[in-house]
């Protein structure tokens, strides 16, 4: 049967475009041509980003002036040194001995390894628990987010070259989706130019004109894209499109251990080109929310417990699926001293 013969989903396409719904090809009123002609597409980008600035403005007491004007000059901030060398060192030492669960993906040659940091993992790691504690830490990542809201923490490892396979498709410059969203990454080891730093097309976050024209044309053929990603509703962007937006090329984000980065992913980004076998190992966290509530969250903690409890129960359900039909899921469980192995607290 037609997709769009399906009457019982209409009222769930429907829905989505008051969300975070972003595919172009699975919805297909977010995905329609015709609507996009008339502005379906570059309407939501722009009320969201309306919506966001609302929230950002309620927001502003939770991060110094100055790091919000690079925020939103640059589509990113860096606070160099925001966790000192003997914190660092605590904290991968604690991560070296660490054991349970961690959480593997691949794409391409590459492997994202990740240790949801809940309740249970910050039991055995108290320096990593009071940073993630942080007050300060917290402020920045509600702020930027532009919700106060405590995000979803992991311990993340990025290696290159893990096995053989083709490109890793966040290597290309792309933006997660159609309103801002926020991601950081706080370092554990410097980061430097071979271990393929986070990548960043400074400026790109602005909705420029160019930047509005190019997103509705995109809109128009997006549902028949197929790079696997734009067609989903996370556009990528090759160098002729930041030509013809006027941006500048991307440029990596080399940093010292102890790194706070902060990013609007609405802007262009990737990762680094790495080389091959290297990795690196941060702490990653990342917001993404109903991006026309204007409401600017109230940090219950109880909600976030409760969100990390639904993420386990979904990932479970996901291995006992996979584990049926017999494929690897694709957030699959590795040991944590696998994902760990060569952390030191040197
Ligand atoms: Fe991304």
């Amino acid at each position: 049967m037609p997709r769009i013969l399906k009457i019982h989903l209409w009222p769930v396409w429907f829905l989505a475009l008051f969300g975070e719904g972003k595919s172009f090809k699975a919805n297909p009123i977010i995905g329609s041509r015709l609507l996009n002609r008339l502005g379906l597409h570059v309407i939501r980008v722009l009320l969201a980003r309306m919506v966001a600035h609302l929230r950002w403005r309620m927001l502003a007491p939770d991060m110094p002036a100055d790091l919000r004007a690079q925020y939103h000059r640059d589509g990113f901030v860096a606070v160099p040194g925001f966790l000192g060398g003997n914190d660092l060192k605590a904290i991968r030492a604690e991560l070296a001995a660490y054991r349970g669960p961690a959480r593997q993906m691949l794409q391409g040659d590459t492997a994202t390894q990740r240790i949801l940091m809940d309740d249970a993992m910050l039991a055995a790691c108290p320096r990593l628990k009071a940073l993630a504690d942080d007050r300060q830490m917290l402020k920045f990542l509600s702020y930027t987010g532009a919700k106060a809201h405590r995000p979803a923490l992991y311990v993340q490892r990025i290696r290159n070259g893990w096995r053989d396979g083709g490109a890793d498709p966040q290597k290309t410059m792309h933006a997660d989706t159609f309103h801002p969203t926020m991601k950081a990454w706080l370092f554990l080891e410097d980061v430097t130019p071979e271990k393929g730093p986070f990548t960043y097309v400074r400026g790109s976050q602005h909705l420029s004109w160019k930047r509005l024209k190019w997103e509705y044309r995109r809109s128009l053929r997006a549902a028949v894209l197929n790079d696997g990603y734009s067609e989903k509703g996370s556009f990528r962007a090759d160098p002729d499109d930041l030509d013809e937006m006027d941006l500048p090329a991307p440029e990596g984000l080399t940093a010292t251990a102890g790194t706070l980065v902060l990013a609007n992913t609405n802007g262009f980004h990737g990762r680094g080109q790495a080389a091959h076998g290297m990795d690196r190992l941060e702490l990653f966290a990342y917001s993404r929310h109903n991006p026309f509530n204007p409401l600017p969250g109230f940090n219950i903690r109880a909600i976030s417990r409760l969100e990390y409890a639904i993420m386990q129960t979904f990932w479970r359900r996901k291995d006992r699926e996979a584990e049926r039909r017999g494929y690897l899921a694709t957030w699959h469980l590795i040991p944590a001293e696998q994902m760990l192995d060569g952390v030191d607290g040197k």
